[in-house]
């Protein structure tokens, strides 16, 4: 079975249970500055799971894009992806356990026709924040899970979230499918970590809010978020154990395989030699990290030494240290990002930013490889001087080198091998390992206000977004569309396609507009309609996203007689009255065609 007849199979089984197929959301968050990327299906639903209203009812399914930039090191395993797509189905205070759970067995045994005896579960074991899950165990042994195939395991492998810091979260309870069912049984803790059992399906029954002082309080709302990972499951369908044997993959693999005339041994191979298991895990690391990179470019990120574009650029310049190892010595990231493009029908959802950003892509990729393969020449260079001052490298000075130019410390062994000279590879690791921490802890802070930022500051700035928006396209022109926004507690700042720097006084006519319909007191009005009924009164929308068939549209004004019309998410406030006096404070370049704009409120 191929990713996307998995994801028909899933959504039509939902659909045939009452819910409403949505559209996977953008992988960068909109309006939330607190998270860099959509790490799960819920998380562009954390609203909706805190008990707002969700315009398409109370039972929603989809493939979601994520990226999870947690592991990005271990990456080059046979199971693990920067980017991923995960299906999920959703209840936002509607059905509950006894649902979902005889729902789960006949999916996996009715409609993915997998062998029930092959079959392990897990369920919370309890603690004091929430009892044992029994109901769940009842439930799963009246499916015909026999006792010795359910498993109560303790927090840290039956809770899922918050994705963040705070949010809602709740025990799950996880399926297992045994991958060696010929052989004898064996303990289930040992089989976990022997890999014999391999998750596919996680049902979490989001009950709690963890809110900022750790407490777990009842939501208003019992929900279910489920989430199944399409390129295991689709893997194990196929009868592989390494993700990467699939369709999703094969192509992109191939291609690598033919640039470096290496080969790609999969984990379902016997007892590959250690050359062959480093190589793999270098076409591995290059596939993953250049897919994710296509969509993280088609997603609007720039390589850049800051937060998502950071992310990117550790991607690109990682994929070029695993080519060299492979001998690629030539440019070659956009040759792979084509076979990803080109292999987008093996995907699950379809994805129209893609081709829409080809060639954007193509071209972003093309200068960080060349700007990474300069940096390579400059370290090199540099390894010279020390050698030359010092006649040898340090350990914290290859870290230097490695942190600062991305220079990979192999390439570093390998030059003072030339000399007869060895780094001190524990003194690296060493200096490697503390600045690890730091970027642990800093990006831990990254979450601390939550998911979603619906702080009144955050609020009040989007609000304001759409009154510069629709400022900007009246004093420039309608060719003025928003490409992206980021709201901190501080300031706002607004993207949007526009050739010419402003001139002051435009500048100060888009102020004096926000200004005159802050002073109006226009009121705010949320409405739910379809989406074409949405484009015919004139909402504004991003260009190539796809929206649900129902959406809500923001107005700001008289609804037949408006300044502002926009389709979005929310949360706003409900008169212009609340905010206080607009301020550009700076105007720029974003990228070519591209203007950004930083402004803030005076008084609040
Ligand atoms: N949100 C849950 C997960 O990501 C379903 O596993």
């Amino acid at each position: 079975m191929n990713a996307a007849e998995l994801k028909q199979k899933f959504v039509n089984f939902f659909v045939s249970h009452g819910h409403v197929e949505i559209p996977s959301a953008p992988i960068v968050p909109e309006n939330d500055p607190t998270t860099l990327f959509i790490s799960a299906g819920m998380h562009p639903l954390v609203s909706y799971l805190l008990g707002q209203p969700h315009p398409l009812g109370k039972r929603l399914v989809n493939v979601q894009k994520c990226i999870r930039t947690g592991d990005i090191d271990d990456i080059g395993d046979n199971r693990h992806h920067t980017f991923f797509e995960m299906l999920g189905n959703w209840s936002l205070g509607d059905y509950f356990k006894d649902d979902m759970i005889p729902w789960s067995f006949e999916f996996l045994t009715k409609i993915l026709n997998i062998n029930p005896n092959d079959l392990h579960i897990t369920c919370f074991v309890g603690d004091e924040n929430s009892p044992k899950d029994e109901e769940s165990a009842g439930l799963w042994k009246i499916t015909g899970i026999p006792s010795n195939h359910i498993h109560f395991m303790p927090k840290e492998d039956n809770w899922w979230g918050p994705a963040g810091v705070t949010g809602p979260c709740g025990p799950d309870t996880e399926m297992f499918l045994d991958t060696k069912p010929e052989l004898p049984e064996v303990e289930f803790e040992e089989g976990c970590k022997a890999e014999r059992y391999v998750e596919i399906w996680n049902d979490v029954f989001m009950q709690f809010n963890k809110d900022s002082n750790g407490k777990y309080e009842p939501l208003k709302q019992t929900n279910v978020d489920t989430g199944m990972g399409v390129e295991r499951t689709t893997a194990i369908l196929s009868g592989f154990s390494d993700n990467y044997m699939s369709s999703i993959w094969q192509p992109i693999i191939k291609k690598i395989e033919e640039i470096s005339n290496k080969n790609y041994v999969g984990v379902n191979h016997d007892s590959p030699s250690l050359q062959e298991e480093s190589e793999t895990k270098s076409i591995r690391i290059i596939a993953d990290h250049i897919r994710a990179s296509v969509f993280m470019i088609a997603a609007g990120v720039e390589p850049s030494n800051k937060e998502r574009g950071y992310v990117l650029r550790r991607l690109i310049r990682r994929s070029i240290r695993e080519g060299k190892k492979l001998g690629i010595e030539s440019n070659f990231t956009v040759i792979i990002a084509n076979a990803v493009l080109d292999n987008q029908n093996n995907f699950a959802g379809n994805y129209p930013e893609l081709n829409l950003n080809k060639d954007k892509l193509l071209i972003s990729l093309e200068t960080e490889e060349n700007k990474f393969r300069k940096t390579l020449d400059n370290g090199l260079k540099e390894i010279q001087k020390l050698i030359d001052k010092n006649k040898n490298v340090s350990g914290k000075e290859a870290f230097t080198l490695y942190e600062s130019f991305g220079f990979p410390v192999e390439m570093v062994v390998e030059e003072l091998k030339k000399y007869n000279l060895a780094l001190d590879i524990e003194e690296f690791n060493a200096a490697k390992e503390e600045h690890q921490q730091q970027s642990r802890t800093l990006s831990a802070g990254k979450f601390k206000s939550g998911l979603a930022d619906h702080s009144e500051i955050a609020t009040k700035y989007h609000t304001a977004t759409h009154l510069l928006h629709a400022a900007l396209r009246q004093v420039l022109g309608e060719h003025v569309q928003q490409s992206g926004s980021n709201i901190t507690e501080e300031r706002m700042r607004f993207d949007f396609s526009h050739g010419d720097k402003l001139t002051e006084s435009q500048i100060k006519e888009i102020e004096d507009l926000v200004n005159a319909k802050i002073n109006e007191k226009l009121p705010v009005i949320c409405q739910t309609m379809k989406f074409t009924e949405a484009q015919k009164e004139g909402a504004l929308a991003f260009f190539g996203t796809k929206y649900p068939k129902t959406v809500t549209v923001y107005t700001i004004g008289d609804i037949g007689n408006y300044f502002s019309k926009e389709v979005c998410t929310g949360p706003h406030i409900s008169n212009t009255s609340e905010l206080g006096h607009f301020k550009i404070i700076k105007e720029e370049s974003a990228a070519s065609g591209k203007r950004r704009i930083y402004a803030i409120f005076i008084v609040f």
